[in-house]
C-alpha cells in the first residue's frame, strides 16, 4: 500500500511551525471543560433518572447512511472522504442515522423500548460562525419502540427538565409534521416536493416556497403559532383534510400529556426541521439572545428511518442538544458553575524532605485531591500558587517537623496553621 510521505515543504521550514488548529474547531482549556462536564453530568443525570443508557457509534460511517434519509441539509455539509482501500466514508454529521444502523446491526433483537442516549462531537462542513462550528459536540436521547404520544411527551420533557435543572430561560416549541405533510399529500405534492418545501421552511426561504408551492391553506397553516388553544384553529382550517386532522389530533393528545408532566410549550406549526427524517411530531428549543444560531436543541418523531435498515418497521422518537449553543447559552445567562477543588497542596521546604512528602501525597490521594509542588519552588511562591488555584490546604512539609513526625497544615482561607502527628494527618484532613 502507498502512504502519501509528508510533504517536504514542513520539514524544511525552520521550527517554530505556526501550526494552527482546523477552521470551525476549538481548544477547550481546564476551565471550560470542567464546566462542560459539569453541565453534560448534570444533563445525563435528567436522561438517567428515565432509565435511558449510553451508548457510541463509530466517529465515520459509509457516507450513504446519511445520504439516504437525513436530507440535502445534511447531505451538502458532510465530510466525505475515502479510505485507502476506495471506501467513500463520512465523518458523521449527526447520530440518529447511525443509532438505527447500530440497532439493524446489533440491537435487534433486544427488549423494547430500548432508551438510548449518546455524547459525542459531530462534523459538518458549515461556514463557521457564532455558535456554528465544524465539530460540534450533540448531547441525544433515542427512545426506540413506543409509538404512543405519551412517548413523544416523555422525549420532550427530558430536554425540558434537563435545561430547567440547569436554570435557563428558554422556549420550547412543538410542532407536527404530520399535519403538513398530511395535508400536502391531500393536495397531491409528490414527496420530493414536500422535501423541498419542508427543508425550504426549515431555512426560512419563503421565495423558494412559494416558488414550489402556491396554496395559501399551507401558509395560513404555518402562521399557526402560540398557545394550546391555537390547536383548534388548526382543526378548523383543516376540516377537509381528514389525514392532516388524524396528525392535529395526536399533537394534541401529546400536549395533554405534557401538561401533566408540567412542561410549558408554545404550539407552531411552521416548524420543519431540516432532516428529513420526521413523521410526527418535531419540536425545537431557542434561546433568545443567541443570536442566529439560537436553537439548543432539535428533535421528533420518525417512525420510518429504521425500517430502511432493518426491513421491520419500529417507531421511535427523539432529539439531540447542541451542547456548545448550551454553553453559550450559559454564559450568556451567567449560570455559575463551581470549581473543582484542589484539596491539598503538597509543599516539601526543602530536597531533604522531597521523599517523605511524596508518600505523605500518594498516601492521601486515596481520598482527596492532592496537588505536590514538581517545580522545587520556594514556600512562599508554593503558596501563592496553592492560593491561584484555589486549595483548601497546604501542607508544609519541613526538616525540623519531619523529625518530631510532623508536619504543619495551613488553611488557605483562614491563613491558620497547626501542626500534626503524619499518623494522624489522614484522618484529619477527611473529617
Ligand atoms: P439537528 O437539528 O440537525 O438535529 O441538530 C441538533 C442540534 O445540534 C441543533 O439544534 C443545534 O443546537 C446543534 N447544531 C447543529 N449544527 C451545529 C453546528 N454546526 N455547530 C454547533 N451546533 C450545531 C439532529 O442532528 C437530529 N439527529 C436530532 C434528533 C435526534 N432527532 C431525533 N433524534
Amino acid at each position: 500500500m502507498q502512504i502519501k510521505k509528508f510533504p517536504k515543504k514542513i520539514l524544511t521550514r525552520i521550527p517554530p511551525y505556526t501550526i494552527k488548529k482546523p477552521r470551525g474547531t476549538r481548544d477547550f482549556s481546564p476551565r471550560e471543560m470542567e464546566k462542560r462536564e459539569y453541565v453534560e453530568d448534570s444533563i445525563i443525570g435528567v436522561i438517567e433518572s428515565y432509565s435511558y443508557r449510553k451508548i457510541l457509534t463509530p466517529t465515520f460511517e459509509h457516507a450513504e447512511l446519511f445520504q439516504l434519509k437525513s436530507g440535502k441539509e445534511i447531505e451538502e455539509h458532510m465530510y466525505v472522504f475515502e479510505d485507502k482501500s476506495g471506501r467513500r466514508l463520512s465523518l458523521r454529521p449527526e447520530a440518529t442515522a447511525s443509532v438505527c444502523r447500530m440497532f439493524a446491526e446489533e440491537l435487534r433483537g433486544s427488549r423494547l423500548p430500548l432508551k438510548l442516549y449518546y455524547s459525542c462531537p459531530m462534523f459538518r462542513y458549515e461556514r463557521p460562525q457564532m455558535g456554528r462550528y465544524r465539530e460540534f459536540w450533540q448531547l441525544g436521547i433515542e427512545l426506540i419502540g413506543p409509538k404512543g404520544p405519551e412517548s413523544d411527551a416523555e422525549v420532550i420533557a427530558i430536554a425540558y427538565k434537563s435545561l430547567k435543572k440547569l436554570g435557563l430561560k428558554f422556549q420550547l416549541e412543538i410542532g407536527h409534521l404530520g399535519i403538513l405533510r398530511g395535508l400536502m399529500d391531500a393536495l397531491d405534492v409528490d414527496e420530493e416536493i414536500q422535501n423541498m418545501v419542508i427543508a425550504s421552511i426549515d431555512r426560512g426561504d419563503l421565495k423558494n416556497l412559494k416558488k414550489l408551492i402556491d396554496k395559501q391553506i399551507l401558509f395560513d397553516l404555518m402562521g399557526i403559532k402560540g398557545d394550546k388553544g391555537i390547536i383548534e384553529q388548526a382543526d378548523n382550517l383543516l376540516d377537509k383534510y381528514p389525514e392532516a386532522r388524524k396528525s392535529v389530533n395526536e399533537l394534541r393528545e401529546v400536549i395533554h400529556w405534557l401538561d401533566l408532566m408540567n412542561v410549558e410549550y408554545k404550539i407552531d406549526l411552521g416548524i420543519a426541521r431540516g432532516l428529513e427524517y420526521y413523521t410526527g411530531t418535531v419540536f425545537e428549543i431557542r434561546v433568545p439572545g443567541l443570536g442566529a444560531q439560537d436553537q439548543i436543541c432539535g428533535g421528533g418523531r420518525y417512525d420510518d428511518l429504521i425500517e430502511l435498515f432493518s426491513g421491520v418497521k419500529v417507531p421511535a422518537v427523539g432529539f439531540a442538544f447542541g451542547f456548545d449553543r448550551i454553553m453559550k447559552a450559559i454564559d450568556l445567562q451567567e449560570i455559575k458553575i463551581p470549581r473543582k477543588v484542589t484539596d491539598v497542596v503538597i509543599a516539601p521546604v526543602s530536597d531533604t524532605v522531597r521523599e517523605e512528602a511524596v508518600k505523605i501525597a500518594s498516601q492521601l490521594r486515596d481520598e482527596l485531591s492532592v496537588d505536590m509542588d514538581l517545580m522545587n519552588r520556594k514556600l512562599e511562591k508554593i503558596l501563592e500558587y496553592a492560593g491561584d488555584i484555589g486549595a483548601r490546604y497546604t501542607i508544609i512539609v519541613g526538616p525540623e517537623d519531619l523529625k518530631k513526625r510532623e508536619v504543619t497544615i495551613r488553611n488557605m482561607e483562614s491563613g491558620k496553621q497547626k501542626r500534626i502527628r503524619i499518623e494522624n494527618l489522614r484522618e484529619e484532613m477527611i473529617k
